[in-house]
């Protein structure tokens, strides 16, 4: 499974020859200046809630790449407004088998409504099974005790947890969310990309450390391949 991180919550991920692009903000993020637009493909755009720092490049991209576009049943509805047709409207609790694996959506403890002011449903969060191992993506979300239900449901291999508190759950937060998922191996999202999200990375790192667990920051551009 090969990993690209795209800047603040956005990674494309390939399994199995696919790729999933999970909540596209690229150019209004200035941190991401470096990533051009009409270069990233994708099979499927996977979008946790309608909030813009999660959905901002998806219209463009899911134009430029025909790809579908998993997400709730009230941005589905508002895509399709917005004159895509490719959408696969889901919600909490929900689960699709697809040819990489499966895709199951699952709660998050957040807000979520679109960019014009719209209704955005419930924000969710994604586990997905493949034959190249399962992962858990949060979107944004607090810690939450349903997460044990994520540890209890399947071996999770690594997941992509927030980590830049004020919107989300703070990195300490999250140390205890992987000890609720059962999984070791973290990829931090949603921090430095604004003043309010601006944390101590490395100081994170070592506490995560120390509680015997990983925490990866992968820097914007970078490609990692995980098994
Ligand atoms: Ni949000
Ligand atoms: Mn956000």
């Amino acid at each position: 499974m090969d990993i690209s991180y795209l800047g603040h919550s956005c990674f494309s991920i390939t399994i199995n020859g696919k790729i999933l692009l999970f909540d596209p903000f690229i150019t209004p993020n200035p941190l991401a200046k470096a990533i051009k637009l009409e270069k990233i493909q994708a099979d499927y755009i996977l979008i946790s809630h309608g909030h813009y720092d999660h959905i901002a490049d998806a219209i463009n991209i899911a134009q430029q790449t025909n790809a579908k576009i998993i997400s709730n049943h009230e941005i589905c509805v508002w895509l399709e407004k917005q004159g895509l047709s490719q959408l696969i409207p889901m919600n909490i609790g929900g689960k699709i088998k697809l040819e990489f694996g499966s895709v199951k959506c699952v709660v998050a403890i957040h807000s979520s409504s679109l960019p014009d002011g719209t209704y955005g449903g419930n924000p969710m969060g994604f586990v997905i099974e493949s034959p190249e191992g399962n992962f858990y993506y949060a979107g944004d979300t607090a810690l939450t005790y349903d997460m044990k239900l994520i540890g209890e449901y399947r071996k999770i291999d690594f997941a992509f947890l927030p980590i830049g508190d004020n919107y989300t759950m703070s990195a300490d937060n999250a140390i205890i969310a992987s000890e609720f998922i059962d999984c070791d191996y973290i990829i931090g999202m949603h921090f430095n990309t604004f003043p309010p999200i601006t944390i101590d990375t490395k100081a994170a790192q070592q506490r995560f450390e120390i509680s015997g667990k990983k925490l990866l920051i992968m820097e914007i551009g970078e490609s990692i391949s995980l098994k």
